[in-house]
């Protein structure tokens, strides 16, 4: 049976150092992303049966990229009339056990909203409870949302993005599978309409700071701005800020709007 086990999260610091890019470190983030390099999981694209769903996904709220066009069910279609329709979208990357993600959909019913979460394991976990609340408005995917976001979403089309305490990837040889990374930023500027709003929260300060820094850089965004936190409105904290507020760690929280 599928179930949450106990989460260990990490509690002791480690180093998390950043410097602003140079011009080689920036080409060479943009060629790593163009060659699929540090997708969890590896490029789907090279993964055998990816046009495929799996069983259990079929006829769920429940997508994949490449497997868009599985004629065995309807959740392509389903999926992309949606997208096509006017209801406004937001996402959610690595979204755990989906405390906000379902809280959220819960609250805003003409909202569609899309989760990305590549642990399959907590993707059908959530995929359950979005069945047992029954919401009609929440699509998830185990995809690598670097890679898929763009290949399922045209431009312009969200109006918030959620990406709440990713994973730091501490060690320096891992730092490809982080997150936010200049190619990744330009992939939230493409996905996001005028005015649309990233929301970001991290407990580790410095990631904060590498994370706006980089949106900072990319011209499409407006500077942090706090009062932006107002748009949330009344939300679940995930797993990991309710972790935090038990324990008394500080988290940081950033709001971008993407420029008209
Ligand atoms: C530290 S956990 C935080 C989970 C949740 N947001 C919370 O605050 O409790 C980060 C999650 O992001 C997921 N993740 C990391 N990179 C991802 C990516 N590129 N696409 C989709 N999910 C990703 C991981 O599998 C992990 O479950």
């Amino acid at each position: 049976m599928l179930d949450y086990g106990p989460t260990h999260f990490s509690q002791g610091r480690m180093d998390f150092a950043w410097e602003e890019l140079s011009d080689s470190e920036r080409a060479q983030a943009y060629a790593d992303w163009e060659a699929g390099r540090g997708l969890l999981g590896g490029d789907p694209r090279y993964r055998p049966n990816s046009h495929l769903l799996p069983p259990w996904g079929l006829e769920q709220p429940f997508f994949r990229a490449l497997a868009l066009d599985d004629a065995r069910a309807t959740n392509g279609a389903r999926l992309r009339a949606m997208i096509a329709g006017n209801a406004p979208v937001e996402v959610e990357i690595g979204f755990g056990r989906g405390d906000f993600l379902l809280d959220r959909a819960a609250r805003a019913s003409g909202t569609l909203f899309l989760g990305y979460e590549t642990k399959t394991k907590a993707t059908r976990l959530a995929l359950a409870r979005v069945a047992r609340f029954e919401l009609q408005n929440l699509w998830l995917s185990d995809d690598d949302a670097r890679f898929s976001l763009p290949r399922v979403l045209p431009a312009a089309r969200v109006a918030a993005v959620h990406i709440l305490f990713p994973d730091p990837w501490w060690k320096s040889e891992h730092r490809i599978k982080r997150l936010f990374s200049p190619p990744f930023v330009d992939l939230l500027a493409r996905a996001l309409r005028p005015g649309g709003l990233l929301h970001f929260k991290s407990d580790v300060e410095e990631y904060s700071a590498l994370v706006r820094y980089l949106v900072e850089q990319q011209p499409a965004f407006a500077p942090h701005d706090p009062a932006l936190a107002e748009r949330i409105g009344p939300y679940a904290p995930t797993h990991r800020e309710q972790w935090c507020a038990r324990n008394g760690k500080g988290v940081w929280g950033l709001y971008f709007a993407r420029r008209s």
